[in-house]
């Protein structure tokens, strides 16, 4: 027992976040996730492959500096919730399409019934976006290491564009989806097309995504604005070969789909209900490791049409039976003015927000005894980035990260949530950056915010 305890003691003396494994008892969209090791989760352009009762997500790894391709990772999960980190599932390459200074995006993996092997379809592009095509990895593992073999033909030739998705019917038939519209079918062995099932018919619907509830498909899909967020929107069909029913937004018009953009849709499947789960980006460059977030809501569904009616910060589902619940970051709550809180710097009052400051170095801390401290603040079109440093009573870190307040319209939103952590006295320090979210998009227009604001909301405290 002695044995057992002081290994554990040592085990826990090596990492603080041995302990918060199991510590998201809910999804929460928009904030910086920290898996088993402690690290943000970057898995963005993800999906999700179920097996044997785990998740596997992959997605792209990204760094904060650059748009260079450095790998696709791989986590898994129980519950969807806490993620460990299984590895990079696909690194980049020493030299080729997917080597250094090059672009890999929206990895999708799905195991081919015939061959039992695992594939990864993917974005292959140039720095400048001028080389696309979908490529193809495959693993004997889920988890890889993948091997990556250039791009995947149809006709013996490869398919030059560039947002992609994939989708696997029932039947165990893989489809390659093509920003514009295009369908493709593959092969038995997955590794190649066997026919175009569908012609674009659309200008832009990038991040292409499809899902089959009942007699419908549902083919979602953004406008193009690069990273900038837009109103995503929905074909459907009872066929795969179409006529597509365009229907529309899936989000309030207006929201950006919630500030995010389609990536995929995950059925959840339970004993009650079939829980189909939006997973969605919000991409913030260059910071897309420490400050991009995922938004993932649960869909309502009625006939054909599909909806995120409103914004649900939290929310459960129910793994045995599929069911939704809701749920809230509750705690003590601190609101800016408080007293408790220590701001550094020119912190001023503005048109939107009572307390906030865009100058470099600026800085609020709070000293709070905790096991789980959530940031609310005002995301807004001049928003810029922040970081957030944890201590314990000791002085470690135990948590660090960015924040990006961008958001093409004034809105507050949590910005920050710690997992439950040990029951200690914690100092969160918020330090303005003076830099923000930018990106040039396809068409050369430039977009992301127009200023460095960090403006504080409210602190929530749980004892
Ligand atoms: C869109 C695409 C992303 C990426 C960016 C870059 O958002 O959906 O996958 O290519 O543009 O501009």
């Amino acid at each position: 027992m002695k044995i057992v305890l002081t290994f554990l003691a040592i085990v826990e003396s090596f990492s603080l976040y041995a302990q918060t494994k199991t510590s998201y008892n809910a999804f929460y969209s928009g904030i910086p996730w920290f898996d088993d090791k402690g690290n943000t989760v970057s898995a963005h352009g993800a999906n999700i492959v179920k097996e044997n009762g785990r998740y596997y997500l992959f997605g792209e790894r990204h760094d904060d500096t650059s748009n260079a391709f450095v790998g696709f990772n791989c986590y898994s999960s129980v519950d969807l919730y806490n993620w460990k980190f299984e590895r990079i599932a696909l690194p980049q390459q020493q030299s080729g399409k997917l080597g250094p200074k090059r672009v890999g995006e929206r990895p999708k993996v799905m195991k081919c019934p015939s061959t039992g092997e695992y594939v990864m379809y993917m974005h292959v592009d140039t720095l400048g976006y001028v080389d696309q095509f979908v490529g193809y990895a495959t693993a004997k593992n889920i988890t890889g290491p993948y091997t990556f073999h250039g791009p995947l033909l149809f006709d013996g030739k490869p398919i030059k564009k560039w947002d992609m998705g994939t989708f696997q019917d029932k039947d165990g038939s893989g489809y390659v989806l093509v920003h514009g519209g295009d369908i493709y079918k593959l092969n038995d062995d997955y590794k190649s097309i066997s026919e175009q099932l569908n012609k674009a018919f659309e200008q832009g619907f990038e991040s292409p995504a499809i899902f089959h509830k009942d007699s419908l498909y549902y083919f979602l899909g953004s406008d193009l604005t690069g990273w900038e967020r837009n109103d995503n929107y929905y074909f459907t069909s009872t066929s795969l070969k179409g006529p597509w029913t365009k229907r529309g937004f899936f989000a309030p018009q207006s929201t950006l789909t919630w500030n995010s953009q389609t990536t995929f849709v995950l059925p959840i499947e339970g004993t009650k209900e079939t829980t189909y789960m939006f997973m969605g980006d919000r991409w913030s460059f260059p910071k897309q490791t420490s400050a991009a977030t995922c938004v993932w809501q649960s869909f309502t569904i009625s006939g054909c049409n599909i909806s995120l009616p409103e914004y649900k910060e939290a929310w459960k589902v129910d793994q045995k039976t599929g069911v939704v619940s809701s749920a809230i970051v509750t705690g003590k709550t601190i609101v800016a003015t408080d007293q408790q809180l220590i701001y550094s710097g020119n912190w001023k009052q503005d048109t939107l927000a009572i307390r906030s400051s865009h100058e470099k170095g600026d800085s609020f801390s709070i000293t709070v005894k905790t096991t789980q401290v959530g940031i609310y603040g005002l995301a807004r079109p001049d928003g810029g980035y922040a970081s957030i440093v944890i201590r314990n009573s000791k002085g470690k870190i135990v948590l660090t990260s960015s924040i990006d307040m961008y958001s093409k319209y004034p809105v507050v939103l949590l910005k920050f949530l710690t997992p439950v952590l040990k029951k200690d006295t914690y100092t969160i320090i918020v330090t303005v950056l003076g830099e923000k979210w930018w990106w040039k998009e396809k068409s050369g227009r430039l977009s992301g915010s127009r200023g460095n604001f960090v403006s504080l909301d409210k602190f929530i405290v749980t004892d």
